[in-house]
């Protein structure tokens, strides 16, 4: 009953994304699994390299290593659609990007800051020979904007499509602490006004251009009601770490199992940044204003002042998809504390498109009753058009 996701020339057999979790949480066991029943599978290469033997020495060696050997692998496991997540704000963007494009990744999802500049080796091709599409992910209508104009003006090139992320999400967040508990910013309204923004693209550049909303979706009628609303797709990243082939160790998907409503909290991450996470006792000692003393030989991310900083996110992060919670928390979205079981992502996705129908049935059931029954057909004999008077 789903549209497929179509981006340009790509197409996507259902509009599912899996949203990228790093560090480690969505590598080629889930991509894959994702791409295999008909989504998008979706690669963090945040901090890739971790995973790798010798990392300490050279994290940029590990984190190139790491990407192309994940990006191999998932597409040794499917032939479905595979993409990136990238942090705009890693200091190895350009590295990864590279890596991508060389691997023919299907799609980049660019995250974690305004993707304005692009690497002189994707502007000197002017876009052509590139198979994968540029999707930046974005909170506000404003970032929007300014992306689109920008690569318009600069570039003479728009992205292939956008991502909006709305406040419920998990991982960092794009939006302040103010923004958080301003009830009028939902992922509905953010998603009206990128849709009215893109809109206005489409039309000078002739082309559709795809919106894909997440951020809180859970369930087939979350996509139902969100697809409802002009967007062609959505994303997913909560729904898919309680499943046997995210990469994430058992003690985190365990961690989403055993929460409850109330332990899903903010806190304000040391690259600037509110996330969202389940607390522990390792977010109230850092909520105290406890530190973590530690030595930085990477400097991965941009924005990340690891003089000052309380701990090292990416480590904590680290440590978090190893399972050792006691030295870290779990990025988790406002729903985490729904999941009640291990499933496999194709008992995930055949839920997802069950509950999609369930929500049209009803949903067509009600504008119908409110629009009374249907006019009386006259038969044929008695109606006044056609031959038969
Ligand atoms: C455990 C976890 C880790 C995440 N890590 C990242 C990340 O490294 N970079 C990023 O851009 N988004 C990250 N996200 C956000 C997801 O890509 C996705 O957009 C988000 O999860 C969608 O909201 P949902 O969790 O409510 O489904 C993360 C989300 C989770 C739950």
């Amino acid at each position: 009953m789903m549209n497929p996701l179509i981006i340009g020339d790509l197409k996507v057999p259902l509009p599912i994304v899996q949203g990228g979790m790093g560090v480690g949480i969505s590598l080629s066991g889930l991509a894959s699994a994702v791409a295999r029943e008909g989504g998008i599978g979706v690669i963090s290469a945040a901090c890739i390299g971790m995973s790798m033997e010798g990392y300490e020495r050279n994290l940029r060696q590990a984190n190139r290593e790491g990407l192309r050997n994940e990006l191999r692998k998932a597409r040794s496991l499917t032939k479905g659609v595979l993409g990136v997540n990238l942090m705009v704000a890693l200091t190895d963007y350009d590295d990864l990007l590279k890596i991508s494009i060389e691997e023919e990744a299907d799609v980049v999802f660019l995250s974690a800051g305004m993707p304005l500049k692009l690497p002189e080796f994707v502007l000197d091709t002017g876009f052509r020979n590139i198979k994968t599409k540029f999707i930046p992910k974005v909170s506000s209508a404003k970032a929007a904007r300014i992306i689109f104009q920008y690569w318009q003006l600069r570039f003479g090139h728009i992205p292939d499509a956008v991502a909006v992320e709305g406040p419920l999400a998990g991982g960092h967040l794009g939006f302040s602490r103010q923004e958080l508990n301003d009830k009028s910013k939902t992922l509905e309204q953010i998603t009206k006004e990128i849709v009215e923004v893109v809109k206005s693209f489409e039309t000078t550049h002739h082309r559709k251009i795809p919106v894909i909303a997440g951020g809180g979706i859970y369930t087939g009628a979350d996509i139902y009601r969100i697809m409802r609303m002009g967007v062609q797709a959505v994303k997913m990243g909560t729904r898919f770490v309680t499943t046997y082939e995210c990469d994430a160790s058992e003690a985190f998907k365990m961690s989403y199992i055993n929460s409850r409503e109330e332990d899903i909290t903010i806190i304000d991450s040391p690259v600037g940044l509110p996330g969202r996470v389940i607390r522990n006792d390792f977010v109230d000692q850092i909520n105290k204003g406890e530190t973590k003393p530690f030595t930085c030989p990477w400097k991965c991310l941009k924005p990340c002042d690891y003089e000052q900083a309380p701990y090292c996110i990416a480590l904590a992060l680290l440590n978090s998809a190893r399972g050792k919670m006691d030295e870290s928390f779990a990025f988790a979205g406002a729903n985490a504390y729904r999941a009640t079981k291990l499933q496999s992502v194709k008992e995930v996705f055949s839920e997802l498109l069950a509950g999609y129908a369930q929500e049209h049935e009803l949903q067509e059931g009600l504008i119908k009753a409110r629009n009374g029954p249907p006019p009386v057909q006259l038969p044929v004999s008695l109606s006044c058009s056609g031959n038969a008077l």
